[in-house]
């Protein structure tokens, strides 16, 4: 079974290589390679290096290799995954930081900048698999690039691969917080999780296959809980939005529901420390000295600095499914395929689905909860405004979408946002 893995210079590539050694026994990949741009050669050449260092201290026989020649990498795959960032972190502070100096929320993945990150994603990722399709059209594609729920739905709309998973490491977290609340251990949590990528709320909380969501939610709305990933501030929630809203809320969600707090400390941040990308970067480079160190030999933990922390479980238990045709439940950004009856069709969703051989399958959910329904309908009529725009450059349908992120919502700041991002990202955008 061959991996192939675009973006393999990306400092997160340890944890995928980690989570493949740790299921070796159930899923035991035989080659893997790493394939990056010319601009990502050097990080490349240092994570090629240490990722075998790590299978060799492992001891299983897998073969390693990495190049910049994507085409040859893909021959024979069976998985690959994209974990690619277009533009690199100065790309996304400028995403950060363009919002920000208008007063909105300088957010990569739901914020304006998260607009201009899909648009320079989505043709990179069309033509990655445009190759798939004619070079290994029966590989699984997973894809981590953000943002994730938005791709993967243009890759499924629009690309001529339709075997594309998207996954995000925020159910695995919310399991993780739950577990915390609750005093359990998180693989005797199941949540039922119901929304988009990054907008998805728990419906549903089983511990040991018990309902406990009434007890979930009363402890959250007492519990002062360190909920968030590294990379998003973490103010807790008021009892009074937890009793009344019935659901569990993902970190994200502080962006919609806290929005002027959240402003407030993202401002107070970027004065002390810079943008999130900025203290990426410095993270990054202790991150790629320490990966140079000819003496290691596993993950370092200061990768959980990063917020994407563990995205590998997500990844790696996916894929094992498919492979061994588990039939288990995991939670992917799929196709709706009418599991939510308010959304429509071909709308991709974050979801609980039944894992095999022939891929997810979602779990009916049913209508959305009635607190929630006129917002999830609006961030997906949003989505698919972003998706339009990146796939037809049209200007008007991509100011409509800068307009309709909630996160947005100004006329002339969504103009002027738009107008700058747009220019300053010009060379990565070949549509408009
Ligand atoms: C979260 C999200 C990921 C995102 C990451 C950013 O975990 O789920 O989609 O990529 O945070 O983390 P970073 O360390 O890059 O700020
Ligand atoms: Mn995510």
């Amino acid at each position: 079974m061959k991996l192939v893995i675009i973006g393999g210079g990306s400092s997160y590539t340890p944890e995928i290589i980690e989570g493949v050694i740790d299921r070796h026994h159930e899923f035991p990949v035989q080659e893997i390679v790493l394939v990056d741009i010319e601009t990502g050669k050097e990080k490349l050449n240092i994570i090629g290096a240490l990722a075998q260092r790590m299978i060799e201290k492992s001891g299983v026989p897998i073969e390693l290799s990495w190049t910049l020649n994507r085409p040859k990498a893909l021959m024979n795959a069976d998985f690959v995954t994209t974990q690619i960032r277009v533009g690199g972190l100065a790309a996304r502070a400028k995403d950060e930081r363009i919002p920000l100096s208008h007063g909105l929320i300088g957010q990569e993945t739901n914020g304006a900048g998260g607009i201009l990150k899909a648009f320079r994603t989505i043709p990179v990722l069309m033509e990655i698999c445009n190759d798939i399709s004619k070079i290994c059209p029966n590989a699984w594609l997973i894809n981590f690039t953000n943002p994730a729920g938005i791709v993967t739905e243009a890759l499924l709309k629009c690309s001529p691969h339709k075997k594309v998973i998207g996954v995000c490491n925020i159910p695995f977290n919310m399991k993780h917080s739950v577990a915390e609340i609750m005093g359990c251990r998180p693989s005797e949590v199941e949540i039922e999780f119901v929304g988009v990528n990054h907008f998805v709320f728990g419906s549903k909380v089983w511990i040991k296959g018990m309902d406990e969501t009434d007890k979930v939610l009363n402890k959250l709305s007492n519990h002062d809980l360190n909920y968030s990933p590294a990379n998003i501030v973490s103010l807790g929630w008021s009892k009074e939005f937890i009793e009344s809203i019935k659901l569990l809320p993902n970190p994200y969600h502080q962006y919609y529901f806290q929005t002027e707090e959240v402003l407030r400390k993202d401002v107070k941040a970027f004065h002390e420390n810079g943008t999130r990308a900025e203290i990426v970067q410095q993270v990054e480079k202790e991150l790629f000295q320490k990966y140079q160190d000819s003496t290691l030999q596993v993950k370092p933990k200061e990768l959980e600095k990063r917020g994407g922390a563990y995205y590998s479980h997500a990844a790696c238990s996916l894929m094992s499914s498919i492979y061994n045709n588990k039939g288990d439940v995991q939670t992917v950004n799929i196709q709706n395929q009418g599991a939510i009856t308010d959304l429509p069709f071909d709308s991709v969703i974050e979801v609980n689905a039944i894992i095999t051989k022939d891929g997810p399958k979602p779990i009916t959910i049913g209508k959305l909860p009635k607190q929630v329904k006129a917002m999830i309908q609006q961030m997906k009529g949003f989505e698919e405004l972003v998706v339009e725009a990146a796939i037809t450059g049209d200007y008007n349908v991509a100011y409509a979408s800068m307009l309709m992120n909630p996160l947005v919502r100004n006329e002339s700041k969504a103009k002027v946002v738009l107008d700058e991002l747009l220019e300053t990202h010009r060379e990565y955008l070949p549509q408009f």
